[in-house]
């Protein structure tokens, strides 16, 4: 997820590898860390910081760095283990012989670790990625490559990674898979960085790694091959004609569109290693010491803020759907001061994408107080909120840099979705129900992907619409948190006044305000809801408004109902707000950007509110 840079050449490495350290910076990190392979005395010098670059600056200050020309850097967005300077990359071996920096998530860490203890190998850190140090240290018979390969052979997870080892000064070893990672090339050196913004400095001659690759690099030449075998890839460079700027975004002119389109990879961060499908249910452990807790609850109390909250509520319906036990949503800021009603049997589930939001934080200790369970649903692991709860769920998004949250909401709905579903298998569902959703829910980043890629009519709808000053967004059952959440996407970065309302509630008062002027967002899925969407539908049309439908591939009744429809693929009725949400963060985005507005930095808002 988080920042690797590496260096073999003749210039001073630590300067090259702290300012590619700079450049990763806006990717958002907790932790760095530089080991660094020493000219006089053939030692590795590894030296981690909490905190920022300065800090790890500093800490070099103190700390004379030796005389390098080859080392690996790293900025931790710490999934396993809290960000501290122990679980700061790099990791290394029981004797400092290996170092190395990895991105990504070892799944099947906790065994590995088990395995190598009885060996005899000590940790050091809570993370997943010293494993593979010691793993590696395990297999080395003086033939590092052989050693990273037969260590990667047993590893599940993602991984982009960087080794080192003082027997052999002149060398890295780079493999990835699921985990970007791209070499350089220039006179007498090799640069290679999880993203191409760290290396731009120095050459435009670059190799984008392929899954499985694994890549010896010397000052001068460059080894190809994949983890399960030996046989040599002919090394393809190509040319980066980019901007710095644009490469920090990876191509993508604002980080939310950025963010936007990464979610079938967030998605599957948010699944990997908890879809358990020999028992047709979810596998969370970080909240393995408090099921029975949740399964003996008489209520559930969700609490968060903002699209937390939209994210709540269809958490809410998940597991109501699935468990029975009731389960009430608040906003935070209400429940901190509304002496909320908590029994010994009530557990409180804080969802914070940021894990700093003042109000839920304040939520989180009124429960705590008053002696409830406590657990969290947070993106950003060791922050406040994932501290102070008994224990969570991580939705392993990776950093979100664009104020408006999109990435962070679907992980976060998958999470509910997993947790419904582990709780759900020890209360109404059976194993072929439970193996049913499972298996519907790795299809999910999929259809993300397809809805992303979809020539759909989005363009031309904003185009229809970007002048307007009022927009109506309508769903129902699962989908009414998403029309709120389309909504406020919305008003957050195009300051259009935007409402999201159950759709029958709209005969209630809202019908008042439709006329040509005024765009109604409906999301109409083919679900048990259907026939009752089209007749609000219908009210609107008769009063003359304009409606974009957001509808199920293959449903030819809509276009007939509807101005404008863009298509979805199906999926099973609790999911499809992971779905249905995708074009309404696209209307959001395109719309803003009509307007000539600043998308990642809307007025007014902050990223984290860490004030009341
Ligand atoms: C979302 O687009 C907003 N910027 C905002 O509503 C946000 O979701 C809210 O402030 C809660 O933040 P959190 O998830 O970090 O706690
Ligand atoms: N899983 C690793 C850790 O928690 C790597 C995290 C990252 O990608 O920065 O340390």
């Amino acid at each position: 997820m988080c920042g690797i840079v590496g260096y073999i050449g003749v210039k001073d490495s630590l300067n090259v590898l702290i300012d590619g350290l700079k450049r990763l910076e806006y990717r958002g990190y907790d932790s760095s860390g530089v080991s660094l392979l020493c000219k006089e005395t053939g030692n590795i010098k590894t030296i981690k910081k909490a905190g920022k670059i300065k800090d790890l600056e500093d800490e070099f200050k103190k700390n004379k760095p030796c005389k390098s020309h080859a080392g690996i850097a790293h900025t931790r967005w710490a999934t396993h283990g809290e960000p501290n300077d122990v679980n700061a990359h790099p990791h290394g071996d029981c004797f400092n012989k290996i170092s190395i920096v990895h991105n990504g998530i070892i799944e099947n860490y906790r065994s590995l670790k088990n395995y190598l203890a009885g060996k005899g190998h000590k940790f050091v850190s809570e993370t997943d990625t010293e494993v593979l140090a010691h793993l590696i240290e395990h297999f080395y018979r003086k033939d590092l490559i052989d050693a990273v390969k037969k260590a990667l052979l047993r590893v599940e997870g993602t991984y982009g990674i960087v080794v080192i080892s003082s027997d052999h000064p002149d060398m890295l070893v780079a493999a990835r898979k699921g985990s970007p990672l791209v070499i350089g090339r220039s006179d007498n050196e090799m640069f290679i960085a999880s993203d191409a913004s760290a290396i731009i400095a120095h050459t435009n001659q670059v190799l984008y790694m392929q899954d499985e690759d694994v890549a010896v690099l010397t000052k001068n030449d460059i080894e190809l091959s994949k983890v399960e075998s030996a046989k040599s890839i002919d090394p393809e460079f190509v040319e980066i004609e980019m901007t710095l700027s644009q490469i920090e975004k990876g191509g993508y002119d604002h980080f939310m569109l950025k963010e936007i389109f990464e979610q079938p990879e967030s998605l599957r961060d948010t699944e990997v290693g908890r879809l358990d499908k020999e028992n047709g249910t979810a596998r969370l452990n970080g909240i393995k010491d408090y099921f029975k807790k949740l399964l003996d609850a008489d209520r559930i109390v969700i609490t968060a803020c903002g699209t937390s909250w939209h994210a709540s509520l269809i958490g809410k319906s998940l597991i109501e759907t699935y468990t029975g036990i009731p389960v009430e949503v608040d906003y935070a800021s209400e429940f901190r001061y509304r002496n909320p009603i908590i029994t010994e049997r009530t557990v409180v589930i804080v969802v914070s994408q940021s894990g700093e939001t003042a109000d839920t934080l304040a939520a989180l200790r009124e429960a705590k107080s008053k002696g409830a369970s406590v657990l969290g649903i947070c993106n950003v692991v060791g922050s406040s909120i994932a501290r102070e709860t008994d224990a969570g769920i991580y939705t392993h998004a990776g950093p979100e840099i664009g104020v408006a949250s999109t990435k962070a909401f679907t992980a976060q709905v998958m999470a509910f979705a997993l947790l419904a579903i582990g709780l759900g298998r020890k209360k109404l569902l059976s194993f072929e129900q439970g193996l049913s959703l499972i298996n519907e829910l790795e299809k999910i980043p999929g259809k993300v992907n397809e809805i992303l890629h979809d020539k759909n009519k989005i363009e031309s709808i904003c185009r229809k619409t970007y002048k307007k000053k009022n927009f109506l967004y309508l769903g129902r059952g699962f989908n009414f948190p998403v029309a709120l959440e389309g909504a406020l996407k919305l008003k957050e970065i195009s300051y259009i006044h935007a409402e999201g309302y159950p759709a029958a509630e709209m005969k209630h008062g809202p019908i008042a305000l439709i006329d040509e002027n005024m765009p109604a967002l409906v999301i109409a899925l083919k679900d048990s809801i259907y026939e009752k969407i089209i007749s609000n539908i219908k009210e609107i049309k008769a009063r003359k408004g304009y409606v974009i439908a957001i509808a199920n591939k293959g449903d030819k009744e809509i276009k007939d109902i509807a101005d404008d429809v863009i298509y979805i693929p199906e999926t099973k009725e609790e999911f499809s707000p992971i779905l249905s949400i995708i074009p309404l963060q696209l209307i959001a985005y395109k719309i803003a950007v009509m307007r000539g507005l600043d998308v990642d930095m809307p007025r007014n808002l902050a990223k984290s509110v860490t004030v009341e």
